[in-house]
């Protein structure tokens, strides 16, 4: 497996594999790899003769309360897990090389973030944005493969290669997940063992959806209450959004359809918690 550090040097590197006529399959992640990581890291495998892994906590996604500087760091354990599962490439650089001196451009998708993480985390797609129009324009890949647990920015992201004409086969992967059903993320480290048991609010207000959508329930404020009076039953929890959304346009709904978006961020102690389930038959 190669270290790539320079923009300069991957995107020489992925030049020369395209003109050998080599396929490009990129995950881009922020590191503290999980079994979530790795599972588009297979898919990306899977369907390409290369597969690139970027490694970079992006500061621009962040806001200026946010985690950036306490993001979780393990820069050998993910060089480690990304070898076993085949990667070939991992691009790893820093932030200067990202943004150096003068970078000054905005990449804004609109409508479809303004909902939800739009909301509730000011700019984080605009960040997200650009730096994955810049990580596609350095690794040069034929598909990139997303996780659905953030199907806002799997969206958005869906958006921008449309709406820029970015030759790029968009993949989203299935939400991995931890055997009582909490969704894998980077930030549940954070959590202690009362805030752990406090987070399966999340996977049961979406077992709680969909048996009321299956009783015949289509009122999604009705839905929306009872969601939120099953997490304010859990110690230490707090509402950021309970939202039942288009599953396209990601803007609210008042009943539901043949499929509506269930998506949810809680903060569990001090740490932000996302996921989601579409509802439908
Ligand atoms: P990060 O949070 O590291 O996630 C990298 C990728 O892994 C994203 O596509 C995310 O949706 C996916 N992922 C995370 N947890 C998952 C899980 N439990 N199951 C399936 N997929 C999962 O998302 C980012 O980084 C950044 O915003 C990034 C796209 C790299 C831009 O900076």
């Amino acid at each position: 497996m190669e270290i790539v550090k320079t923009v300069e040097a991957m995107q020489r590197t992925s030049e020369a594999l395209r003109l050998a006529g080599k396929t490009i399959a990129f995950v881009p992640t922020m590191g503290f790899l999980h079994e979530g990581h790795l599972e588009l890291m297979r898919v990306g495998k899977a369907h390409a003769d290369t597969l690139v892994v970027s490694i970079f906590v992006n500061p621009t996604q962040f806001g200026p309360s946010e985690d950036y500087d306490r993001y979780p760091r393990d820069t050998e354990g993910d060089l480690a897990k990304a070898r076993a599962v085949g990667a070939d490439i991992v691009f790893f650089p820093a932030r200067e090389e990202m943004y150096p001196d003068g970078f000054q451009t905005r990449v804004q998708v609109e409508r479809v973030t303004r909902n939800l993480c739009g909301t509730a985390r000011p700019g984080h797609f605009d960040g997200v944005a650009v730096v994955v129009a810049k990580l596609f324009n350095i690794v040069k890949p034929h598909l990139a493969v997303f996780g659905q647990k953030d199907y806002q920015q799997l969206t958005v992201i869906s958006r921008m290669t449309a709406d820029l004409n970015m030759d790029i086969q968009i993949v989203g992967v299935p939400t991995v997940r931890e055997p009582d059903g909490l969704a894998m993320s980077s930030r549940n480290k954070y959590l202690n063992p009362e805030e752990r048991q406090s987070a399966l609010c999340l996977r049961k207000s979406m077992d709680l959806a969909e048996t009321m959508f299956r009783e015949g329930e289509r009122d999604a404020l009705a839905v929306r209450q009872a969601i939120e009076a099953l997490i304010n039953d859990h110690p230490h929890t707090r509402i950021d959004y309970v939202s039942l959304c288009d599953s396209t346009t990601l803007e609210d709904v008042a009943r539901l359809g043949d499929e509506t978006l269930l998506a949810l961020a809680v903060k569990v102690g001090a740490t932000r918690l996302i996921d989601n389930r579409l509802i439908r038959d």
